[in-house]
């Protein structure tokens, strides 16, 4: 029988599809990057979160014997996919099952930080509110505003299809030129940036990527505009983002991603202007489940000889 180890206990219905065809074993939690190479020893199939570095080193470690590694995640910038393809091991990740879900949690950032909800939160919980008046927490309406959206792939076209119930134009910028896109208008990078009311980012993190949104491009967005990342925290240069939002280069930001995730900037964490949420963008109960027997039916499938169901690459 095959022998898979999973870094995380998954949800029930997804340990079902793995135990009625494979060996599971559950990492321990807490277990460090040795402990993570010693248990992958000799494994027909690895199943790794986004948390879990998959380098040469690991799959070395797994030695031959290891045929697929399946990620429960789309993002799959924390898996060394050239190095697996080199020792013909398959990469495995989760489309599509977790696109709504994102797609929700950016609506729900966009609206936070525009409308200052966590801000007006803390405000309350913390006995500062003294009442009602007519400039007080003032934010900026969405309805008329252009909605830009940096990554035209299935979430970022999600969150565009909702912005018509919000009365917002999307706008798309893409790397294959100008046009449309579900309708939307196509624009350079440059003038997304510049023409954004809100610019929410939907790019995999990848070398041409990282740092997209560093201090020049915030000095090139509109100074009333607000940043939406859900993306990858290093599309994002944090540090050049605190000193911006503590500038008011820009008006605000929100943030589900974060550079050295769980640890977050300092410096945003004593600024009002931006919504800090800790990686949620699928976590609901549908979507993590789906994630998991996604990422599960991946391992049974290629671990039968037939083609993994959500190849990468
Ligand atoms: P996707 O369908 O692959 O879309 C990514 C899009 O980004 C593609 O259209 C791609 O264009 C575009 N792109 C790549 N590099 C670019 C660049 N340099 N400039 C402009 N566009 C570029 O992926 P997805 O399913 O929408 O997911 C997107 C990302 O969201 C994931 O990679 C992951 O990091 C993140 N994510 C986060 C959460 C969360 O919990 N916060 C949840 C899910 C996903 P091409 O078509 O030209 O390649
Ligand atoms: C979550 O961040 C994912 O990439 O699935």
């Amino acid at each position: 029988m095959s022998s898979v180890l999973v870094t995380a206990q998954l949800p029930p219905k997804a340990m079902d599809i793995l135990e009625q065809a494979v060996a599971v074993e559950i990492l321990p939690t807490g277990a460090d990057v040795q402990a993570l190479r010693d248990a992958s020893r000799g494994r027909h199939a690895i199943v790794s979160l986004l948390t879990n570095r998959v380098d040469a080193a690991l799959l070395d470690a797994a030695g031959p014997s290891l045929k697929v590694v399946s990620n429960v995640a789309v993002g799959y910038d924390n898996i060394d996919v050239a190095a697996a393809r080199e020792r013909g091991v398959i990469v495995t990740n989760t489309p599509d099952v977790l696109t709504n879900a994102t797609a929700e949690l950016t609506w729900g950032l966009i609206l936070a930080v525009t409308r200052r909800l966590g801000e007006g939160e803390r405000l309350v919980r913390d006995g500062r509110w003294t009442g009602w008046s007519l400039d007080f927490m003032t934010g900026m309406e969405l309805s008329g505003k252009q909605l830009g959206i940096l990554g035209s792939g299935r979430i970022g076209r999600a969150v565009a299809a909702k912005a018509a119930a919000f009365g917002m134009t999307a706008v798309f910028s893409s790397r294959h030129g100008a046009g449309e896109i579900d309708g939307h208008p196509v624009m350079s990078v440059d003038e997304l940036i510049a023409t954004s009311d809100v610019l929410s980012l939907h790019v995999p993190l990848r070398p041409d990527t990282r740092h997209l949104i560093n201090r020049a491009a915030l000095e090139r967005m509109k100074r009333t505009a607000y940043l939406v990342n859900t993306a990858r925290g290093p599309v994002v240069d944090e540090a050049a983002l605190a000193s911006a939002l503590k500038e008011r280069v820009i008006a605000g930001a929100a943030l589900d991603v974060f550079e050295r995730e769980p640890i977050v900037h300092p410096d945003l964490l004593g600024l009002e202007n931006v919504v800090l949420v800790p990686h949620i963008g699928s976590a609901t109960h549908e979507t993590r489940s789906g994630m998991a027997e996604l990422a599960a039916r991946n391992v049974v499938a290629v671990l039968a000889g037939k083609p993994p169901l959500t190849p990468v690459g």
